[in-house]
């Protein structure tokens, strides 16, 4: 039987709320897989930064790639600057772990309303490929002259070829696995240097998989048919600050920031990859214990498939999509008053 070692890393605000509950039932799940996992708890947060003056110990990233995979909450929180969780921690593990391929689906489950009038169960299915390491989120540029009339600030785009075409490629591999049809998100229009690097990329990588259909879009056309016509969606290629953005448009349209999963990707496997939920710490209602947990579960389950334990991968997805099927717990983002733990518990039963 294969032994995984998993770091779990809760974070801030609901973070540490929903990832228990995935913990629970990643842990329940692994009864249909043949595989068992240890599973670390690691306290690094901004209240370990609040206390200690940093949220990572100075070995950290030492520690992290002794891990199989890393399951993650969220982090941010309203006392602490954003740039400091943000910039010491979640971004560098997505670069220094290589996970590339930011991988985030959205599903309309049955028995989920979505906000879009007269959607089907199923209709809404497309999964977006973020480019997770590069383009709007490469830490370059500087300020001059702060807190005076003459203040600059530079903030550069950095995309390579490299960056474009291996998102790229992940990206066609997805599509013929699924339907065959992939969009690429674009804004050549305005911005004439990486985005045009982008689409002549683009143009190359296509040639290689003529079996699938793809096309172009621009990211403001394609905001707008995310809802207008969400179902005409399979697989989609995006820079990092497009495909951010985008991915939270995508969870709402099927229903809730609760159901949104991800996982961050190594796909050489060469270093540790990283699953969380697309949602933040939630300060509007951390503590209160009724966040959604499925989006962390649902993640949870996409870190076992990703580590190859496919059955119990399939059981959290069917016992999620039957929990929401029966209507009820629901928490309150879907309209119900259920708690966080009795939605993990109902995914328990139905498992
Ligand atoms: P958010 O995703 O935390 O919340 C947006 C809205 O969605 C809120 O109304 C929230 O209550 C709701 N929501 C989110 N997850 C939910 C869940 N599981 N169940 C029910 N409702 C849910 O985004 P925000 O408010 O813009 O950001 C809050 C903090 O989180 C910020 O510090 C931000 O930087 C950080 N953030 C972190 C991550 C991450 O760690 N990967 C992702 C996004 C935002
Ligand atoms: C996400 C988050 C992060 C991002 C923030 C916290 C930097 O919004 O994972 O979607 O923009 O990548
Ligand atoms: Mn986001």
């Amino acid at each position: 039987m294969s032994v995984f070692r998993v770091a779990v890393i809760g974070g801030d605000g609901i973070g540490p709320e929903v990832t228990e509950q995935a913990v629970r039932v990643a842990q329940a799940a692994l009864r249909h897989g043949g595989a068992a996992i240890e599973w670390d708890q690691l306290d690094w947060s901004s209240a370990l930064y609040l206390k200690s003056g940093s949220m990572l110990p100075a070995d950290a990233w030492e520690i992290l790639p002794r891990y199989h995979a890393i399951l993650f909450g969220a982090i941010g929180r309203p006392d602490v600057p954003d740039h400091i969780p943000v910039h010491d921690f979640l971004l560098p593990m997505r670069r220094k772990f290589d996970q590339y391929v930011n991988l985030r689906p959205a599903y309309l489950f049955d028995g989920v309303r979505s906000p879009l009038r007269d959607k089907t169960p199923g209709s809404i299915d497309m999964v977006v490929y973020r480019e997770n390491t590069e383009g709007e989120y490469a830490p370059i540029g500087g300020r001059l002259y702060q807190g005076t009339p003459e203040e600059v600030a530079v903030q550069t785009n950095v995309f390579t070829r490299r960056g474009c075409e291996r998102i790229m490629r992940a990206a066609f591999e997805g599509a013929r696995k699924r339907r065959k049809k992939l969009t690429s998100i674009t804004k050549s229009n305005a911005q004439t240097f990486g985005m045009v690097l982008w689409d002549e990329v683009f143009g190359e990588v296509r040639r290689a998989y003529p079996d699938v259909e793809s096309n172009s879009l621009l990211v403001d056309a394609a905001a707008m048919d995310f809802v207008r016509r969400p179902e005409a969606f399979d697989v989609v290629v995006a820079s990092n600050l497009f495909g951010d953005i985008l991915t939270d448009l995508s969870a709402i349209v099927v229903g809730s920031p609760g159901l949104a999963a991800s996982g961050n990707i190594n796909p050489e496997r060469k270093f540790p990859s990283m699953f969380e939920p697309v949602h933040g710490s939630a300060p509007d209602i951390a503590g209160k214990g009724i966040a959604n947990p499925l989006a962390a579960i649902l993640s949870a389950g996409m870190m076992l498939d990703h580590l190859g334990v496919s059955a119990a991968a399939i059981a959290i997805r069917r016992a999620v999509a039957a929990v929401l099927k029966a209507g009820q717990p629901r928490t309150p983002d879907l309209g119900g008053d259920a708690r966080t733990k009795e939605m993990a518990d109902a995914v328990l039963a139905a498992l």
